[in-house]
């Protein structure tokens, strides 16, 4: 079965539209989420026009600030800082990855913790390992609910995720830890890898290399979530961490790519900043 995160975002996203159109009456206004977008990657520039993109089903206000490649870490930070105390704005996000000579570890700390929609903040971070109220990661989140949707249950069950990024490896092995399966976390050194992922009865795989994951590393029945976003060396065409077509086969349910993870972290990011909005009210 292959799960379409491009539908269930689809119906999360009409149910928040639902929920922001009280918000006028309410609240006065709606939620206002300003995304900062630097230089012209491909990649980020997508990113970017699907966030915008799914503002407008839902309802939520969005500004999307461009700025040059040469902008520098100084100007970017006091952006942030203007963002912070502006009482208009309820999340800011810079979408990474960032020009080399910007530190980003400085402009996620930047962020006000109640702003941070990425819930990339080392105080949401925290409390999310402290099991506090928090922002949760988007992609993390939207994969637990991919898999509650799909069926899957998740207590009790052997997880492997590979990949330890800030951003998908250590916070989607804390959520699914938090859902009592018991969870290894292994990368690109994992020694014997294949004997570990064929252990899993569901396989998390973030590490952002093509086609990474062989069936032959795939146990029958497993429920594979691919979070890879790669561009296929031969064809050009987008591609996920696993070989899709044979693992298919074998898996009870998988993430395509695209139309899996991907449409699910934008579905998330809406969600963070209504919560945000709410929280502040
Ligand atoms: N670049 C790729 N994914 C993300 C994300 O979820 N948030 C931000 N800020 N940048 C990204």
């Amino acid at each position: 079965m292959i799960i379409s995160g491009k539908e269930l975002s689809a119906t999360l996203k009409a149910q928040m539209a639902e929920t922001v159109a009280t918000f006028p009456e309410k609240y006065g206004r709606v939620p206002h989420l300003v995304v900062i977008l630097v230089g012209n990657d491909p990649g980020s520039v997508s990113y970017v026009t699907g966030k915008a993109k799914a503002c407008e089903v839902t309802g939520i206000k969005n500004t999307t600030i461009r700025k040059p490649e040469t902008i520098t870490e100084d100007e970017l930070l006091a952006l942030i800082r203007e963002l912070n105390e502006d009482d208009s704005v309820d999340g800011i996000l810079v979408q990474l990855p960032l020009p080399k000579h910007i530190s980003e570890a400085k402009v996620i700390e930047t962020i006000s913790k109640e702003k941070d929609v990425d819930g990339f903040h080392p105080l949401n971070v925290a409390a999310l390992w402290q099991k506090q109220p928090c922002t949760v990661a988007c992609t993390p989140k939207g994969i637990i609910r991919l898999l509650k949707a799909a069926g899957v249950q998740i207590a009790g069950k052997r997880a492997v995720v590979i990949g330890r990024s800030n951003i998908v490896g250590l916070p989607v092995a804390k959520l699914l830890l938090d859902e009592n399966a018991t969870v290894t976390i292994a990368h690109s050194r994992t020694a014997d890898l294949a004997s570990v992922t064929r252990s899993a009865e569901i396989l998390v795989v973030a590490i952002g290399k093509p086609r990474f994951v062989t069936a032959d590393m795939v146990s029958e029945g497993a429920a594979v979530i691919d979070v890879g976003v790669n561009r296929d060396p031969q064809t050009g065409k987008l591609c996920g961490d696993v070989d899709f077509e044979a693992i298919e086969q074998k898996a009870s349910v998988i993430t395509p790519v695209p139309g899996g993870v991907g449409p699910m972290t934008i579905c998330c990011l809406m969600e963070n900043t209504i919560e945000c909005f709410l929280r502040r009210q």
